[in-house]
């Protein structure tokens, strides 16, 4: 069972796990109507028999929000295998240092840092509470596992970008604190990691686009591959985070960015 977003890459990642055979996904975002839509489309693709969805609204930044979505995640679906946290806030307009007010650092901070401590924090109590199962019925060397937890960072995470302080400070600290969360919960089985996207074709960049004049055309010249990621390619490391695949990795920044922190040349 998994919780993701209503939109971009949540929802890449909820359809792709109902293609790939889960059991169920709960969709879980602030915007509801969108998590209802997402919940529609994957019962139309999910290949699992019994495949069960369930939408809920959930505000990230607010401990109780949080809490309720873990408990009904329990009450429904009796466990949490994987915790895909999509749930986050971008760029609109680019802003020197000087011009940066506290209340929008704030804002990053509360949802893309506060947010993703408070359900990394959630899903590690409700994971540890579960038994352990068999990572692998072929491969019993892998051992057991209660759960992995994929946190959303950026390429961000790794390099600053000229007028995006709050995001880059915001993405720093969701792959500081994937890291720290791997650690403390790597004798429980539970991973924790982050996948590093750089631009990627959802609504959070569309927005970015209509805001920041040239960004299409940089974005062109800015990634080596040339081009923006479809949601799709994101979703695809997303899910291997989860599978019996990476069973030996925990703690990583797991970039899908074309290349494009790879050179200071652009
Ligand atoms: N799209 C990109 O280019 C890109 C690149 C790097 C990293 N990321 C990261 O990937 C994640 C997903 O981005 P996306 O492009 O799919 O964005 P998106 O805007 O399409 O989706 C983000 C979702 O988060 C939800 N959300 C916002 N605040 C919330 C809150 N307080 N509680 C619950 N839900 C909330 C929104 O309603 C929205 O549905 C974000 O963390 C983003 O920073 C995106």
């Amino acid at each position: 069972m998994h919780i993701l977003t209503g939109s971009g890459i949540g929802r890449a990642c909820a359809l792709l796990f109902a293609k790939e055979g889960a059991a169920g996904v709960m969709v879980a975002d602030l915007a509801v109507d969108a998590a209802n839509d997402v919940v529609a489309e994957c019962k139309a693709v999910a290949t699992n028999s019994q495949f069960q969805a369930e939408a809920i609204q959930v505000d990230i930044t607010q401990e109780d929000s949080v809490r309720r979505l873990m408990g009904r995640m329990i009450d429904v679906f009796k466990r949490m295998d994987y915790c895909v946290n999509c749930a986050g806030i971008g760029v609109q307009k680019a802003v020197d240092i000087a011009g940066m007010s506290l209340a929008e650092f704030q804002r990053f901070l509360d949802v893309n840092t506060v947010g993703m401590f408070l359900v990394t924090r959630e899903a590690s109590i409700t994971m540890r509470a579960q038994e352990p199962q068999a990572v692998s019925q072929s491969s019993p060397g892998r051992g057991t596992t209660r759960g992995a937890i994929v946190n959303l960072g950026s390429g961000s995470s790794m390099i600053a970008t000229p007028g995006v302080l709050p995001y880059t400070a915001s993405k720093h600290a969701a792959l500081g604190l994937s890291k720290n969360s791997a650690l403390d919960n790597a004798s429980h089985g539970i991973r924790v990691n982050c996948v590093c996207p750089s631009w990627t074709d959802t609504p959070m960049v569309r927005e970015a686009m209509s805001g920041v004049e040239g960004l299409s055309k940089f974005i062109e010249t800015a990634v080596p591959i040339g081009r923006i990621a479809m949601p799709e390619e994101v979703a695809d490391a997303v899910i291997f985070l989860c599978s019996p695949r990476s069973s030996y990795v925990t703690g990583c920044g797991f970039l899908v960015d074309g290349g494009t922190t790879l050179t200071a040349l652009r």
